[in-house]
């Protein structure tokens, strides 16, 4: 296809997206619209590189890319595990390194081994209902929170959480511990599955060009 159609990026809006379009940067994808200060603009273009850049909430993203409305989209493993949406992962971009893990009080740990009908409260539902029910076979009851879910065992809310552990801090001051690690996690790039066939040269020079920085730094590229 011709390079006249824009290729759309959909960013997790925040660390990720910063993140992102540094190492964009660091392979010729600029945007300098994205610097400038005070804008309320939405959506930013690289008029030279027929590039366009959006910022989304993170969860939104595979929604954007799966219906196509970005052909690319930069996004947390965990959203892209927790949204499962028709998108294909195409590199590890070796950023935003954390773990979805088990959290509780010390004293869970029992409950975990017996298989228990536990609580579990969690942002991730699905991701954690995966866990209980397709690898540990354990029947759970689980409670979607929105937001500081280490609070679901301190106010006996739930007997343990599913949630992301960055530096354990946390889970440090709240008296909390990870009990199973469930798996690891980083910041991913996803693609459209048409947008890869349509536009296969230009997205499959993107991810050499990613692969190769992130090599270059030591990180791994595959996704
Ligand atoms: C995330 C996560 C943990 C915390 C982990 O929360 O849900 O609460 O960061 O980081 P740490 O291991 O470095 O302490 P976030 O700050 O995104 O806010 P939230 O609790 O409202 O989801």
């Amino acid at each position: 296809m011709s390079e006249d159609r824009y290729l759309t990026f959909a960013l997790g809006k925040g660390r990720l997206a910063d993140r992102a379009m540094e190492l964009l940067e660091q392979i010729g994808v600029t945007c300098p619209q994205m610097h400038e200060k005070n804008s309320r603009r939405l959506i930013f273009v690289n008029e030279e590189l027929k590039m366009r850049f959006f910022l989304a909430k993170g969860p939104d993203v595979p929604t954007y890319v799966e219906y196509g409305a970005a052909d690319i989209g930069v996004v947390g493993k965990d959203t892209i595990l927790e949204e499962n949406r028709n998108v294909y992962e195409v590199v590890d971009l070796g950023f935003g390194r954390c773990s979805m893990c088990v959290c509780g009080p010390a004293g869970a740990r029992e409950l975990l081994l017996h298989h228990e009908r536990i609580r579990v409260a969690s942002k991730y539902p699905r991701i954690a209902k995966d866990y209980f029910y397709n690898k540990k076979h354990q029947t759970v009851d689980i409670i979607k929170l929105n937001g500081s879910v280490e609070l679901g065992p301190i106010v006996e809310l739930s007997d343990v959480i599913v949630d992301i552990v960055e530096t354990g801090s946390t889970l440090r001051e709240n008296g909390l511990e990870v009990l199973e690690e469930i798996c690891p996690l980083s910041a991913r790039m996803i693609v459209n599955p048409v947008s890869l066939r349509m536009e296969t040269e230009r997205i499959q020079r993107l991810i050499s060009q990613i692969r190769s920085r992130l090599e270059a730094e030591g990180k791994d590229g595959r996704g």
